[in-house]
């Protein structure tokens, strides 16, 4: 088989076979089709698509192109989650603990993020002392004694995805459905849970801009899932405007935590109950309304809380920041960006805020740069607030003074004035099954 006839065949809008599409993955993933063949092809991906069937045998070939995890020595229901990104989000933070919390196993492995802000890896290390990188055994102790662990991805999981991802960031080639669905459920599928809910985020923030592909994407990953045996739902939810208030890593994790104590934003606990009772109802622990409700009760009673300090605990990680948040280092220079004129905030680029946040050092630049914990971006308000002249409209933190001006004329940019009131846009537009 050469390469060069599976980029022809796609460039002119056919189908490859199962046989083609195997071929074409281990040999990627060995190293013997070089990056500007499979470059070729995933441009060609984007323009010509894929039908169902080669999606589904993508995504399998991607899963199993490195080690399939088996939890099978896990008691109970294993659940997992996934977001395919957003400004903000911090919702793993708090959705694992409550599912927990509920008597359902959160075996979770995460990423760590490129681009914006960290992901929850990041997030959850900027507590002292957590550690990510469990062995297998560790991973299934922690998660049959506490009911959760959420490490980083193990070396070995889904290789094809970790090169297919890198290329596809620096190609252009992100935003294709087919590409999302099958890096997506590979991950999903590779590690190992019986019921998956996905959080398919649409908006300025988000790779699907508009809700109809959005969902699209929601019940191709959905329909995906079902054949390979897993129980699935997903949720289209906003991020035309960052999650809650607080981007960066530490920020997040004090805004996790408020949420599991009860308070927090409203929009970012609403979103996590959704997520968590859907996760619930997968598990067969009542009717959605039923297990919404006891996701709410999870967060009242403190038992969620309560799990998320088992979890950080039995990793190693400092309980007392949960505590106090206070004792998390702070960065050294903190800024106030102020309202330029009066009006309405008509629009939030949240992209462009994630960019902004990851300027003052909250996420990585390339794959090897730094993340400063402490570094990011507290909110004031948000779409649809109304704000006078020289009102403050989001703080900075950092530890590099010299991030700060171009943050802000980037901040300034990306949020958009009006005179009339603003409709606040649906948090989430649905649930499929
Ligand atoms: N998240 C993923 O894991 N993969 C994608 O392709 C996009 C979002």
């Amino acid at each position: 088989m050469r390469m060069y006839d599976l980029i022809y065949k796609k460039k002119l809008g056919n189908a490859l076979t199962k046989e083609e599409i195997d071929w074409m993955v281990e040999e990627y993933t060995k190293g013997s089709i070089p990056d500007y063949q499979m470059s070729a092809f995933l441009m060609s991906v984007c323009f010509n698509s894929m039908n169902e069937e080669e999606i589904t045998t993508l995504t399998m070939a991607m899963a199993h192109s490195g080690d399939m995890v088996d939890l099978s020595s896990i008691n109970g229901i294993k659940v997992d989650k996934h977001s395919t990104g957003g400004v903000g989000d911090k919702t793993t933070l708090i959705i694992a603990p409550v599912v927990a919390a509920c008597g359902l196993k959160v075996a979770k492995m995460s990423g760590r993020g490129l681009g914006h802000t960290g992901g929850t890896i990041d997030k959850l290390e900027s507590i002292p002392g957590y550690r990510t990188d469990l062995s297998m055994e560790e991973f299934v102790a922690v998660v049959n004694e506490k009911g959760l662990s959420v490490i980083g991805q193990t070396g070995n999981l889904t290789p094809a995805d970790k090169k297919l991802y890198a290329l596809r960031d620096v190609t252009a080639t992100v935003d294709s459905i087919p590409l999302i669905a099958s890096s997506v459920m590979s991950k999903k599928l590779a590690a190992g849970s019986d019921c998956i809910v996905l959080d398919v985020t649409t908006g300025s923030g988000a790779f699907m801009k508009n809700v109809e592909d959005a969902k699209t994407l929601a019940k191709l990953m959905i329909t995906i899932g079902k054949n390979a045996g897993r129980k699935m739902a997903a949720l289209v939810t906003d991020m035309d405007v960052p999650l809650g208030r607080a981007i960066g890593n530490s920020i997040e994790v004090i805004e996790a935590v408020e949420v599991l104590k009860g308070g927090g934003p409203d929009d970012l606990k609403k979103v996590c109950v959704e997520l968590a009772g859907a996760m619930l109802y997968l598990g067969e622990k009542g009717t959605m309304e039923e297990c919404i409700t006891m996701a709410e009760n999870a967060i009242a009673s403190g038992s969620a809380y309560n799990k998320l300090k088992d979890m950080v605990a039995a990793q190693g990680g400092n309980v007392d920041v949960l505590e106090n948040t206070k004792l998390l280092d702070k960065a050294k220079y903190t800024y106030e960006v102020v309202a330029e004129e009066s009006g309405y905030i008509g629009k939030m680029d949240a992209q462009e805020i994630g960019n902004c946040a990851m300027l003052l050092g909250a996420g990585r630049k390339t794959k090897e740069s730094c993340i400063d914990f402490s570094a990011g971006i507290m909110l004031n308000v948000k779409t649809g607030d109304k704000v006078e002249k020289g009102e403050v409209l989001a703080r900075f933190f950092t530890n590099d003074k010299e991030s700060i001006p171009h943050a802000v004329e980037k901040y300034q940019s990306a949020i958009t004035f009006t005179q009339q009131k603003v409709l606040k846009s649906a948090l989430i537009y649905c649930n499929i099954y």
